[in-house]
């Protein structure tokens, strides 16, 4: 069992001055070592009978952590891809749902221009901004489109690599995100390399689709990339692992 620390009245003078003088009633957690040890203070957090924060608008230490969610890649991830996951065969790499452009800028760059890059976003003002730093800096043989991918069926090429980092999940509503996942399955040529961070198992777990997803696209190992990537440091292998390769497969016609 855990005590929860002492509420007896404080009786302390907060310093006004000087050191320690940054600590008030409200924003200081008094807590002895001699009584509460790093792993029980950790173990009185975990149960809800301390906070570590508290809110400066009104004082409560009723709070909770908030989520951190990117809507893009990292730089790292980027140059991941286009090291290690992108076979030495592809010629046409599309991305889906651009936003600041991170991996189409990546694709350019990382492959030099040899490989035709397509870029596609829904927002109109983000394909601004991405238009703009193609210019500005040159980057060659890319191409953003601004439109919904569901109307750019010409997008999808053989020997192609596709890239999609959470596209759908935040912006459309739960029928939009199976009318795309219904198109993709119509148009991505067998043998696509597909990239997807999250794993898509995740992000289509709640949709009802017509197809079977471990049937269209069959997962590729890349632990050992990884791993490599990481170089030892197990944060960045986790993030490279995020980025899941699939291979597209032939779609087998449904019987009747
Ligand atoms: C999470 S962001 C991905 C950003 C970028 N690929 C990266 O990793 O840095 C997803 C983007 O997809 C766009 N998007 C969502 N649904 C789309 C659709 N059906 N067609 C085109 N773009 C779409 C959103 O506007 C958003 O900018």
């Amino acid at each position: 069992g855990i005590d929860i620390p002492s509420k007896e009245p404080n009786k302390l003078k907060y310093p006004t001055e000087g050191f320690d003088s940054d600590c008030t009633e409200l924003n200081t957690c008094e807590i002895d070592s001699f009584l509460y040890e790093d792993d029980d203070i950790d173990a009185l957090v975990e149960h809800g009978m301390l906070s570590r924060t508290y809110c400066p608008t009104c004082s409560s230490r009723d709070t909770v952590p908030l989520n951190f969610i990117s809507h893009s890649l990292s730089r790292l991830q980027v140059r991941f891809i286009f090291d290690k996951l992108m076979p030495s065969t592809v010629q046409h790499v599309l991305d889906i749902g651009s936003r600041l452009g991170a991996v189409i800028y990546g694709s350019s760059l990382f492959t030099k221009g040899s490989v035709s890059t397509v870029g596609v976003e829904m927002n109109k003002e983000y394909v601004e901004i991405a238009q703009k730093v193609i210019r500005q800096f040159a980057l060659r043989n890319i191409e953003i489109l601004t439109d919904d991918i569901r109307h750019l069926a010409h997008v999808f090429k053989d020997n192609q690599i596709i890239i999609m980092n959470n596209v759908f999940s935040f912006f459309l509503s739960k029928t939009e995100q199976e009318e795309c996942w219904e198109f993709l399955h119509q148009n991505m040529r067998p043998g696509t390399i597909l990239i997807h961070h999250p794993p898509i198992e995740k992000v289509v777990a709640h949709l009802n689709l017509s197809f079977d997803i471990d049937t269209w696209l069959e997962p590729v190992d890349t632990m050992a990339e990884c791993e490599e990537y990481g170089g030892g440091c197990q944060e960045t292998c986790e993030e490279m692992e995020g980025l899941v390769k699939y291979i597209v497969q032939e779609t087998v016609a449904e019987q009747a």
